[in-house]
């Protein structure tokens, strides 16, 4: 691993564990969809996103949404920024945000508020994972695949200053 990146402390979730979850998730959304709008949240998301929807059997559509953070310093981010819209209309759609973690939950607050306007049939969210313990806005996430401890992962699809994101397991790093 590059020198001037803080080591990684130890698997969360290995490559197993994660894609067994991933099943189990795209098995209650089959279950409960006729057919979805998935919206993929770029970046961290898109291995999870192509993971669980290659496991959906009810016709899926899906558009993609780019959002950053200004001042990204690596394990710090702070107001949302919306770096590419996506291109279809939600009007009347059922729409399922596939994303990477909640953390604060300012991220969704910022998509909820821009989908709220579009009017959708429905918006649910389903995300890898959930950091309860940093939120600061309260968010329903209705399908979560794991919550995960006050810690900074990196490793499929996750990033830190965008290395590690390839990594097939979820992995802690080190604090800075
Ligand atoms: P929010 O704080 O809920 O708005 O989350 C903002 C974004 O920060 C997430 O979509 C992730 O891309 C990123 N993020 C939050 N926690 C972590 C982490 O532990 N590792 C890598 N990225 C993270």
């Amino acid at each position: 691993m590059n020198a001037n990146l803080p080591p990684i402390q130890k698997v969360l979730f290995d490559e197993a564990t994660i894609q067994k979850r991933i099943k189990e998730l795209a098995d209650e959304i089959t279950a409960d969809y006729e057919d979805i709008l998935a919206i993929i949240v770029l970046k961290g998301s898109m291995f999870f996103a192509t993971d669980l929807l290659k496991h959906i059997t009810v016709p899926v559509e899906i558009d993609t949404m780019h959002l950053g953070s200004y001042g990204m310093k690596g394990m710090k981010s702070e107001a949302v920024r919306l770096n590419n819209d996506i291109v279809s209309s939600i009007e009347g759609r059922n729409v399922l945000i596939l994303e990477d973690i909640v953390d604060t939950g300012k991220t969704m607050k910022y998509i909820h508020e821009l989908f709220a306007l579009r009017n959708p049939a429905s918006v649910k969210l389903c995300s890898l994972l959930s950091k309860p313990s940093k939120r600061e806005i309260e968010i329903d996430i209705d399908y979560l695949g794991f919550e995960i401890p006050d810690a900074f992962v990196v490793g499929y699809g996750f990033d830190y200053k965008e290395k590690y994101r390839t990594l097939r397991d979820i992995v802690v790093m080190e604090p800075e």
